[in-house]
C-alpha cells in the first residue's frame, strides 16, 4: 500500500526516535559489523536511509536472490549497479571489501550461511578492514544467530517496534490519503487518535498500517468504537507469537476476598503509570512478588491488578520459553521482553515462576538454559526503564532463585496466607453473590467457623457443590448443603502443614502480609493451624 509521503522528519528523528539515534552512534563510532534483530526489513531499510541520508553516506542491500542492488532499484531493472554474480555471498562481501566509499551495506537474511567457514572467516577479516573505514556492514534478521568465532566482532542491535511517534506518523498519513479520497466520515479526535496509537503499540509498522487501513475501510471512521478492533488485531499478533498470552481481565479487586494491605497498595498506585504520576516525579513501580499458599488468589490479583490500573495483562507461558519448537530458549525471552516493552505501560505476568526456574539451580542438564535464560530475565529487571509491571506469583520458596529477591529487582514481597475468618466471611459473600445467592440468608458465622483452613479456592469449590446438592433435590441452597460439603472436604492446608509453616517461617522476615490482619503475629498463624 502507498501513502502520501510524509513530512519531511526534523532532524532530531521523531520518527525512528532511539533506535535511529543508537544505530547513528554505532555507526559514527565505526561499529564494523551491526546485527540488527527485527522482522520489519523494510522498516529497518527505511531507518538506514535516513541515517545515510543524515551521515551523507550511501545505502547499498544485499540479498540472496538480488545480490548487492541500490534501495530503491527494481529486481528487474535493466542496467544494475552491481553484477548479479554478487548473490553469492562471498563475491558480495569482497565487494564490500573493495568499496571506497562511504557506504552502509544492509544484508538481509545472512543468518543461513553464517555456517559457513568461509562466510565466517571472510566477515571476522572485514570487520578488521571496516574498523578504519567510512563503511559499515549491518545484518538484519529474525533472529540473532552469531557464531561463537564472530561473537566478538558483531554488536546485536535490538531493532525495537515502532512507537508512538512513528505510529502517529503512519496513521496520519492514512487518514490523510483516505481523506483525500473523500471517503472519511469526520474528524480525528486528538483523544481518539492517542487511544488507538496506544492500542496499536506492540504491532509492527505493517501490521498496523493493515489494521488502520482495514478499520478505516471496514467503518469508514475512526472514533471511539474502532479502538477495540485495533486491540483485537494486537491480541491476535501477541498470541500468534506463541510466548505471551494477552489475557482479558475480567476480574476487579472487589472479586478479592480479603487482602487488604495488598489491595490498598494497589489502589495507591492505580495512577502510577499516568503522566501526572510521572511529572510529579513518581517511578512507575517495578513489580511484585505474591507469595502464599495455594488457592488464596494470586492469580487472581494479577487479573484484578490489570483491571483496576487499566493495563493489559500478558501472561508468559515459560513452557512455551522453554519449547524448542518456536526458537531458542533465550531468544524467546528477549522476544517476550521486546513485545512487553512495546505494549508499555502493560502488566507482565509470571505466574508460579518457581515452576520456571526450578532448574537453574539443579544438577540436570537443562539447569545451563534455565539459569541463562533467567540471567537474560534478571538483568532486564534491574535494568528496565520502560513501564512493565512484573507480578509474579510463587507457592512454593524452595526453589525460588535467590537472585529474584534481592532488593531493587521488585518492590514488595507480599505473603498471602489462608484467609483469616473475616477474610472467609467476604469470600462466601462473593463467591454465593456472583451465583446469584443472597449471602444475608445463609448462616455465614457457621460456614464461618467450619471453614477453617480452608483456601478461597477451596470455598468457591464449596460453594459450587453446595449448588449442585440443592438443585439435585430440587429446591434452592440452604446453609446445612454447604455445612455438609465443608464437613466433607479436607482442605488441602491439613495435608500441607508443615510447608505452610516452612512458608510463613520463610516470609515472617522477608516479605510483607497481603491481609490486613498479618501473618506476623505468631498466634494467629498457630491458631489457624489447629484442627484437631
Ligand atoms: N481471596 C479470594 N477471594 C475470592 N476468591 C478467591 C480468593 N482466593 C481464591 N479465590 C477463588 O479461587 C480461584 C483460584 O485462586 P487463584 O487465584 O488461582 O489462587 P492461587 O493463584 O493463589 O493459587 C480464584 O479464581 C477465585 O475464584
Ligand atoms: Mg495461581
Amino acid at each position: 500500500m502507498s501513502h502520501p509521503s510524509a513530512p519531511e522528519p526534523l532532524c532530531e528523528s521523531p520518527r525512528f526516535g532511539e533506535v535511529q539515534s543508537e544505530l547513528e552512534i554505532l555507526i559514527r563510532a565505526r561499529y564494523p559489523l551491526l546485527y540488527l534483530v527485527s522482522w520489519e526489513e523494510e522498516r529497518v531499510e527505511d531507518c538506514l536511509a535516513e541515517v545515510a541520508r543524515r551521515r551523507g553516506k550511501r545505502l547499498v542491500c544485499w540479498s540472496i536472490v538480488r545480490g548487492l542492488h541500490a534501495p530503491g532499484e527494481s529486481p528487474t531493472a535493466g542496467k544494475r549497479t552491481f553484477n548479479a554474480s554478487t548473490s553469492d555471498p562471498l563475491v558480495a562481501l569482497d565487494e564490500v571489501l573493495r568499496q571506497v566509499d562511504p557506504i552502509i551495506f544492509l544484508f538481509k537474511d545472512l543468518h543461513p550461511v553464517m555456517r559457513d567457514h568461509a562466510v565466517v572467516r571472510k566477515l571476522k577479516e572485514l570487520a578488521r578492514h571496516l574498523k578504519s573505514s567510512p563503511k559499515t556492514l549491518v545484518l538484519v534478521s529474525h533472529t540473532a544467530c552469531i557464531p561463537p568465532e564472530l561473537e566478538k566482532d558483531i554488536t546485536v542491535v535490538d531493532f525495537c517496534l515502532p512507537r508512538v511517534e512513528e505510529l502517529g506518523h503512519l496513521l496520519d498519513s492514512i487518514v490523510l490519503q483516505v481523506a483525500q479520497q473523500g471517503r472519511l466520515e469526520g474528524e480525528l479526535e486528538p483523544a481518539v487518535r492517542q487511544k488507538l496509537l496506544r492500542a496499536a503499540l506492540g504491532l509492527t509498522l505493517k501490521e498496523a498500517e493493515n489494521a488502520f487501513a482495514r478499520t478505516l475501510i471496514q467503518r469508514g471512521c475512526l472514533s471511539e468504537a474502532e479502538v477495540g478492533l485495533i486491540l483485537d488485531e494486537k491480541k491476535r499478533v501477541i498470541r500468534k507469537s506463541g510466548i505471551l498470552e494477552y489475557h482479558d481481565a475480567h476480574r476487579s479487586l472487589s472479586d478479592v476476598g480479603g487482602l487488604e494491605h495488598l489491595k490498598e497498595w494497589v489502589r495507591k498506585r492505580s495512577v502510577a503509570f499516568s503522566e501526572e504520576a510521572r511529572s510529579f516525579g513518581l517511578p512507575p513501580p517495578k513489580g511484585v512478588l505474591l507469595l502464599g499458599v495455594q488457592g488464596c488468589g494470586k492469580s487472581l490479583c494479577a487479573r484484578a491488578i490489570s483491571q483496576v490500573w487499566n493495563l493489559p495483562l500478558l501472561r508468559l507461558d515459560m513452557g512455551r520459553i522453554f519449547s524448542s519448537l518456536v526458537g531458542s530458549s533465550e531468544e524467546n525471552m528477549r522476544r517476550a521482553i521486546a513485545t512487553a516493552e512495546s505494549v508499555a505501560p502493560a502488566i507482565l505476568w509470571i505466574d508460579e515462576i518457581e515452576k520456571a526456574f526450578a532448574g537453574t539451580r539443579g544438577a540436570d542438564s537443562d539447569a545451563g538454559t534455565s539459569s541463562r535464560v533467567f540471567g537474560t530475565f534478571l538483568t532486564w529487571l534491574q535494568e528496565k526503564t520502560a513501564p512493565v509491571f512484573v507480578i509474579a506469583t510463587a507457592n512454593n520458596i524452595a526453589t525460588l532463585p535467590p537472585e529474584l529477591l534481592r532488593k531493587g529487582r521488585l518492590d514488595e514481597i507480599f505473603f498471602v496466607d489462608l484467609p483469616t475468618p473475616e477474610e472467609r466471611q467476604a469470600i462466601f459473600e462473593i463467591h454465593l453473590r456472583s451465583r446469584h445467592r443472597d449471602p444475608q440468608i445463609q448462616d455465614l458465622s457457621r460456614l464461618v467457623a467450619l471453614s477453617e483452613g480452608f483456601s478461597g479456592s477451596e470455598i468457591e469449590q464449596a460453594v459450587v457443590s453446595g449448588l449442585y446438592e440443592a438443585f439435585d433435590q430440587g429446591r434452592d441452597l440452604t446453609t446445612e448443603d454447604l455445612e455438609k460439603v465443608l464437613g466433607q472436604t479436607v482442605p488441602l492446608s491439613r495435608t500441607m502443614k508443615e510447608e505452610i509453616d516452612r512458608l510463613r517461617r520463610w516470609a515472617a522476615d522477608r516479605a510483607r502480609g497481603a491481609s490486613s490482619e498479618s501473618f506476623l503475629k505468631p498466634e494467629t498463624a498457630a491458631r489457624q493451624l489447629e484442627f484437631e
